[in-house]
């Protein structure tokens, strides 16, 4: 079951950046007049002079066959659209990809965009049942009620997001299920210092680490596991795992406000090696990283 899961994830993951290529095919072609948002333009140019579409189309060609469930690309639908805008103006109102602005539209895409297959494969990946302790940053909207599901009655969840509106959408969907009373939704930033007034046994970092420090998201993970348990972490892309595919993901992530930088996992593992403990780390898939930490 696990395995299918991350087959799955990986394959929607590929779907989507075949999708992107094409996109950036075409998009390519709106280039030739000068806009005023110079450096993004600039930095599609520096992409466009080194990438040989020739190659890509036909790794597009390979990645797009199959069916994949069609929701995983609006979220790429509106960075396309979102790209055009930005060539005229890096904060254009119509780049339609804040967590605070367009929460309803993120509440939308953590729902059943590729974040929904991400969720599947990680509660499978960490066995996630009955009375586990889980601790969830950059949580979002959807995350909360789907995990404090499966933990029941006797476990705990708690969320952390600096998204106040879509903590709203969070907090009322756990109360339609009837499961506030095992959740604790914390508004604030994942890298700043935190203290906890319990221990978890999995910290979840879904989607999270490109827009954060990944030292401090680690540090906060590692804190709250208390030198014991599991850290779990998804990303759309691990620069070192698929490098191939950083530049023109950064070109559409880039628009999604305080996006700094996918995260590589000799990052990660330099951390942990550097904080002294003993740990197991294993790949799932290309996208999903699972860290045991031991006593
Ligand atoms: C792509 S969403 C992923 C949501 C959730 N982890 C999931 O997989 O469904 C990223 C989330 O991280 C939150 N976020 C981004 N940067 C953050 C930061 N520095 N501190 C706290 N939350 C942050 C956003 O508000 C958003 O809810």
């Amino acid at each position: 079951m696990v395995q299918v899961l991350i087959n799955k994830l990986d394959k929607y993951l590929d779907f989507l950046y075949g999708y992107l290529i094409l996109k950036a095919y075409v998009f390519r072609l709106r280039l030739n007049e000068e806009y005023f948002n110079l450096d993004y333009q600039m930095r599609w140019k520096s992409y466009l002079e080194r990438a040989n579409f020739e190659e890509l189309i036909e790794l597009a060609c390979v990645y797009i066959k199959g069916e994949v469930d069609g929701r995983i690309l609006d979220v790429a639908d509106v960075m396309d659209r979102a790209s055009y805008f930005a060539l005229i103006h890096p904060d254009h109102p119509n780049i339609t990809l804040g967590f605070f602005k367009d929460a309803d539209l993120w509440n939308l895409w953590l729902e059943s965009g590729i974040y929904r297959y991400a969720r599947e494969a990680i509660s499978e990946t960490c066995n996630i049942g009955r009375g586990d302790r889980i601790i969830d940053f950059g949580c979002g909207s959807a995350s909360p009620s789907f995990y404090s599901e499966l933990i029941g009655e006797y476990g705990f969840y708690a969320g952390v997001d600096y998204s106040r509106p879509l903590l709203k959408i969070a907090k009322s969907n756990c109360k339609e299920k009837n499961l506030i009373d095992r959740v604790k939704l914390i508004q604030g930033f994942v890298e700043s210092k935190m203290e906890f007034g319990r221990e978890y046994d999995l910290a979840i970092l879904s989607s999270i680490l490109e827009y954060s420090s990944t030292r401090a998201v680690l540090k906060n993970a590692v804190n709250a596991l208390n030198g014991q348990g599991t850290i779990i972490v998804f990303s759309e892309l691990f620069r070192d795992v698929q490098p191939e595919r950083e530049k023109l993901l950064e070109l559409y992530y880039s628009l999604i406000p305080n996006f700094k930088k996918f995260p590589a996992v000799m990052e990660i593992q330099d951390f942990l090696d550097s904080s002294g403990y003993l740990y197991k780390i294993k790949m799932y898939g290309s996208h999903i990283l699972k860290i045991d930490i031991l006593e």
